[in-house]
């Protein structure tokens, strides 16, 4: 009996979304801007710079090349054509692509979770799970920014890329189940963050197709913006004249055939470089341009710009756990498409998948160890071959054992951050980067209580048709716990706690912010402190992941932040103009 769990449990983080299915091709935009970095020119001029084609960089770069000359320069390449990216049933395909041209680059914490960072045209958005979600009113206010404009901004990312899901039973009975044991009200269909359970948002159509940030790019004006992939950004150039402080000028980029490129600004000083290289890229690249602390960036070799010691500072990943529940009919395939927002911090949702007889399982689930989930590996142990094996193991396994859910949950904030630190001058190696999962007790007792809301689901009436009845909470969770995939030690007797199964079953939802937060590095309007005509804006600059996913103000903030420096240029009836569209 024994091993038929384990089988069971294993095959499902292997295989738990893998689908037959294929989706109608879908019309995709032609952008006749992008261009590959190896037909730049050796030196070019332009208004703005932006550093990043992520989820941030592109409603940034379209929203600025409305009036002025963009140059968007991303380090990876087009999401257009690839079924890893645009498919529904694909997530984690891309993720468990290790390849140095993947879309994802994988990283592994000091903390021991492996994790990834998105290499992309479109950024994060090409690889996530798509739910899409506001944040609430107060963090809003928190932020300092303007309610209308955000609003504004939302809309306008919306209206290409948000999705209402059409929700199937499994789901269904996750949000009946939430609402049964009182996580209310019944919000229905909303993208606005309210406590209570509600039905969100989704970048994924109803074909099951992903729709990006790349696409914001439709709003571009096409004569307004150069757009290069496979752009390796290695270093901001600055100009020091005496007493003033450095100003952001240049940056230098080499393409993929190694060959080096410079572009500048052009000669006004309202011109500006921005940096929207994601929560790992932003501060590496800040590191690397000599803003950061002096000790560690001389210990480097690297020619200081600016001490600045809190650059790379107050990283954070909000803690995922998640429970497993093996399902005795058949389930359909989803990601996140529901969502529990407690009073306590925590929010609860899910995911499901099953086997398709005759299909063969391409191991791209969720919790699949081959894209990093519940494979917390301890320092010494996290070799490739340990990877290999869990995987090897997988593979063996008997395909009919598939079928179920996850149901997790996430922590808000997190209140526990960490740092990240450079570990060579090379833009393309990971930094090295340590969040300290649970290092503060309110973040512990916020899973417990996650984890104990997630128990009452599984044991809900709504839920019922989706679990064993002879599988009570403690066997599935033990279950979880002993999962073979995760190599750090293990503590299932009959006395686990749940302080234990969060610590030995942490892994990541993939939120992680912070290394160039606002107040730290830089000021209200995304202005690094210190220096001119440089900003960064996107997830680096969160103190706390904002709604209960990031994406979708991710998005707004770069719309939101292209409106309001238009507005400050171009003054206000111009802005005026710009937010209507
Ligand atoms: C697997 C996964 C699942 C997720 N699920 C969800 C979800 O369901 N809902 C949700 O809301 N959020 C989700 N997220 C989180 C969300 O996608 C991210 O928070 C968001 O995409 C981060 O946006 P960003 O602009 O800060 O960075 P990114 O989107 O990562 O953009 C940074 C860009 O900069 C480029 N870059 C970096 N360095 C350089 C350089 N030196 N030169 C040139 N270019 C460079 C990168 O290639 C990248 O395209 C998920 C994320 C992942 C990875
Ligand atoms: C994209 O646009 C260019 C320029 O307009 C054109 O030459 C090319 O054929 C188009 N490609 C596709 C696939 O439509
Ligand atoms: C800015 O661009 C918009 C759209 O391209 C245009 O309508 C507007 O007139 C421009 N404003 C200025 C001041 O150039
Ligand atoms: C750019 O061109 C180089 C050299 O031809 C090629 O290897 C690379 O794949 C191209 N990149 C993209 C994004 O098309
Ligand atoms: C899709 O992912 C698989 C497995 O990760 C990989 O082998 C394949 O090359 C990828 N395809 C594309 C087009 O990126
Ligand atoms: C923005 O929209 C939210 C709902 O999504 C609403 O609660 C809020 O009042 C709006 N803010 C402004 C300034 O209109
Ligand atoms: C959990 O597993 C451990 C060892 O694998 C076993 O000793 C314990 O009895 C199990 N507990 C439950 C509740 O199944
Ligand atoms: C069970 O595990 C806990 C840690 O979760 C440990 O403190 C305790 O001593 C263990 N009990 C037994 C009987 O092994």
């Amino acid at each position: 009996m024994g091993v038929w769990w384990w089988k069971l449990f294993v095959a499902a983080l292997a295989g738990i979304l893998f689908s037959t299915q294929h989706c109608a091709s879908q019309k995709v935009p032609n952008y006749t801007f992008m261009h590959n970095a190896t037909t730049a020119p050796d030196v070019s001029y332009y208004d703005y710079i932006v550093i990043g084609g992520g989820t941030a960089g592109c409603p940034l770069a379209a929203t600025l090349s409305q009036n002025y000359s963009v140059l968007l320069l991303e380090r990876g390449g087009s999401p257009y054509g690839n079924p890893n990216i645009s498919d529904l049933a694909a997530f984690g395909a891309a993720l468990s692509d290790t390849s140095p041209t993947s879309p994802a680059q994988r990283f592994i914490s000091e903390d021991g979770v492996i994790n990834s960072r998105a290499r992309v045209l479109g950024g994060g958005s090409c690889l996530n799970a798509g739910f899409y979600t506001r944040a609430s009113p107060q963090y809003v206010r928190e932020a300092g920014w303007d309610g209308r404009v955000v609003n504004e901004s939302y809309e306008w990312v919306e209206k290409i890329v948000a999705f209402e899901p059409q929700l199937k039973q499994w789901q269904s009975s996750v949000r009946d189940g939430l609402i049964e044991i009182g996580v209310v009200p019944n919000n229905g269909f909303t993208y606005d963050h309210i406590d209570g359970t509600k039905v969100g948002g989704t970048i994924f159509d109803q074909n099951g197709f992903r729709h990006t940030a790349a696409d914001l790019l439709q709003y571009a004006k096409p004569t307004g913006i150069t757009l290069l992939l496979d752009a390796t950004v290695h270093r901001i150039l600055f100009r020091v004249k005496d007493r003033s402080k450095p100003m952001a000028h240049g940056v230098v980029f080499r393409d993929s055939l190694g060959r080096r490129h410079k572009a500048y600004l052009k000669p006004d000083p309202r011109n500006e470089i921005i940096v929207s290289a994601g929560a790992l890229g932003s501060p590496q690249l800040l590191m690397l341009s000599g803003i950061g602390p002096e000790e560690h960036l001389k210990a480097h070799n690297i020619r200081i710009t600016l001490d600045q010691p809190l650059v790379g500072q107050g990283m954070s990943d909000n803690p995922m756990n998640a429970i497993f529940v093996p399902s005795p009919v058949p389930v359909e395939i989803s990601l996140i498409e529901v969502v529990g927002i407690t009073t306590f911090g925590t929010y609860i949702e899910a995911a499901s998948g099953e086997n398709f007889a005759g299909g063969s399982p391409k191991d791209y689930g969720m919790f699949s160890p081959k894209i990093g989930q519940l494979s917390t590996v301890p320092p010494k142990q996290r070799t490739p071959e340990a990877l290999a094996k869990a995987i090897e193991v997988m593979e063996t396994l008997d395909q009919a054992a598939f079928r179920g859910g996850f149901i997790l949950e996430k922590i808000m904030g997190p209140i526990s951050s960490g740092h990240l630190e450079l570990r060579s001058r090379d833009p393309n190696d990971n930094p090295s980067v340590t969040f300290n999962y649970f290092q503060d007790p309110r973040d512990l007792q916020r899973c417990v209580q996650g984890l104990s809301t997630v128990e009452k689901i599984i044991e809900s009436k709504a839920f019922s048709p989706f679990r064993y009845p002879n599988m009570p909470v403690p066997v599935l969770l033990n279950m979880t716990a002993s999962a073979p995939v995760n190599l750090l030690p293990k503590h299932t007797n009959s006395s686990l706690s749940l302080e234990q199964y969060c610590k030995d079953t942490v892994m990541t939802i993939w939120h992680y912010h912070g290394g160039c937060q606002v107040a730290k590095v830089v000021d209200r309007d995304y202005k690094v402190l210190g220096v001119d005509a440089l900003r960064v804006i996107d997830g680096s600059t969160f103190n706390y992941s904002p709604g209960t996913n990031p994406q979708a103000t991710v998005m707004m903030l770069g719309r939101y932040m292209g409106v309001k420096i238009l507005s400050e240029r171009l003054g206000g009836a111009a802005a005026a103009d710009e937010t209507e569209q």
